[in-house]
């Protein structure tokens, strides 16, 4: 198995810089994610790594061997594409031996009749066909064997475009949004199917997406992308509750964390739309404060809370999504149990953070907490008090 080192890649396309300056090592055996939004340079990064396209600049090792000037067939990783890219005239088993018999067989032993007659092919053809009958069982493909990839359903073509990758044995796989042309239930299982994959062949995987869900419940660690730059690497859980950016908190979860102007008017006082409360200590000027949708939710008392106008509100069978504004201009979303009293679009609710839910942002959208040297929190929200000048409601948590 292998690991994959990135150091200070870089990209160009002419003038315009796709990848600047990506830093990554993958561990042996880890299945991390590349995970951003669409034009931010996933699959240029991925093609790099397969030698598919070349880098600008950096280095790029896989185990501790440099990967200038070696071709992609030398490289043992498999891609998986988004287009499954299975040639539409072989059947599913010769889509699967093609890897091998590009490997396996020199170009003499593949000739259709010659080949044959040469020393050492038919067991290497009965070395192929096993373990092609043995993977098509993993991936439960085994009957659809003999069949055209137009006779396939997209989950069962996807499973055709994974073996073909796996029979290969990689270090390294390296998929493009697999997934993508599945429908939800299907990427549902997949997802399962992936991962266990993952967990029985141990392999590295690398695996990009935009879709935060695929990411986060198979990855071990998400690296978030962002116009051609890594702005974190975690587990999925820490990306999700220590965002370093502003950007970051904005990608991850779902639906999207509120983000909540606010200025520190004196070392102090922070006013936070309209309300004012204490300042996390170093914090200065502009800032912004998230709070995701399940920590900020609609109460009955009108002190200590946000006043807003219900605008939509949608049903998502356990839940319901409360979208409403804020100070007249921000947008927020609530999300409430099913079970509570469900405000009706319209409606004037008072909103109130949870204890200890906010992040604070500073003006180019770092996180406070996490930038600055001093103790990871100085004024932990529930401490944040209403000034006596402020009538309205506040963040009293
Ligand atoms: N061969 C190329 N020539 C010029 N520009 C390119 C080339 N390949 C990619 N780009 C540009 O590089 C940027 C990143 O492309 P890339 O395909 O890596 O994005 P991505 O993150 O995979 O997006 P998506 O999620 O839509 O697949 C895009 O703006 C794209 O137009
Ligand atoms: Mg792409």
């Amino acid at each position: 198995m292998a690991s994959i080192t990135m150091e200070n890649i870089g990209k160009s396309f002419g003038q315009t810089d796709v990848l600047k300056g990506i830093n990554l090592n993958v561990h042996d055996g880890e299945f991390i994610s590349l995970l951003g939004s669409s034009g931010c340079g996933k699959s240029t990064l991925l093609r790099i790594i397969s030698g598919l396209e070349r880098q600008s600049s950096g280095r790029l090792l896989i185990g501790d061997k440099d990967m200038d000037n070696v071709f992609p067939k030398n490289r043992s990783v498999s891609m998986v594409f988004q287009s499954y890219a299975l040639y539409p005239h072989l059947t599913v088993f010769e889509n699967m031996a093609v890897p091998l018999v590009m490997r396996k067989l020199t170009r003499l032993q593949r000739l259709p009749l010659v080949g044959r007659f040469i020393g050492g092919t038919s067991s290497v053809r009965q070395e192929m066909r096993d373990r092609i009958h043995h993977l098509a069982e993993t991936l439960d493909i085994h009957t659809l064997l003999n069949r055209k990839p137009a006779q396939l359903s997209g989950g069962q073509r996807q499973r055709v475009a994974l073996g073909r990758a796996m029979v290969r044995e990689p270090e390294v796989f390296l998929m493009d949004e697999p997934l993508s042309n599945l429908d939800t239930k299907m990427r549902a299982h997949m997802r399962t199917e992936l991962a266990e994959i993952h967990r029985n062949l141990g392999a590295t995987f690398v695996y990009v997406t935009h879709d935060q869900e695929e990411a986060m419940t198979m990855s071990d660690r998400v690296a978030l992308m962002i116009d051609g730059q890594i702005l974190q690497v975690a587990t999925p859980r820490e990306i999700y509750r220590s965002p370093v950016h502003r950007k970051v908190a904005e990608f991850i979860g779902s639906p999207r964390i509120n983000i909540l102007p606010g200025i520190v008017t004196n070392p102090e006082i922070m006013e936070v739309c309209g309300i004012k409360c204490p300042a996390p200590k170093g914090l200065h000027g502009k800032c912004f404060i998230g709070i995701r949708p399940s920590r900020l939710i609609p109460s009955e008392q009108a002190s200590g809370t946000w006043k807003a106008r219900v605008t939509n509100v949608e049903d998502l069978g356990s839940s319901f999504l409360i979208h409403s504004t804020l100070a007249g201009e921000v947008r927020t979303i609530s999300r409430m149990d099913s079970r509570s009293v469900i405000p009706q679009v319209g409606d004037k609710i008072y909103l109130k953070p949870q204890p200890d839910c906010a992040m604070f942002f500073d003006s180019e959208g770092w996180n406070h907490n996490l930038s600055s040297e001093r103790p990871a929190q100085d004024i932990p929200v529930s401490a944040l008090t209403f000034s006596e000048e402020s009538h309205e409601s506040a963040i009293a948590i």
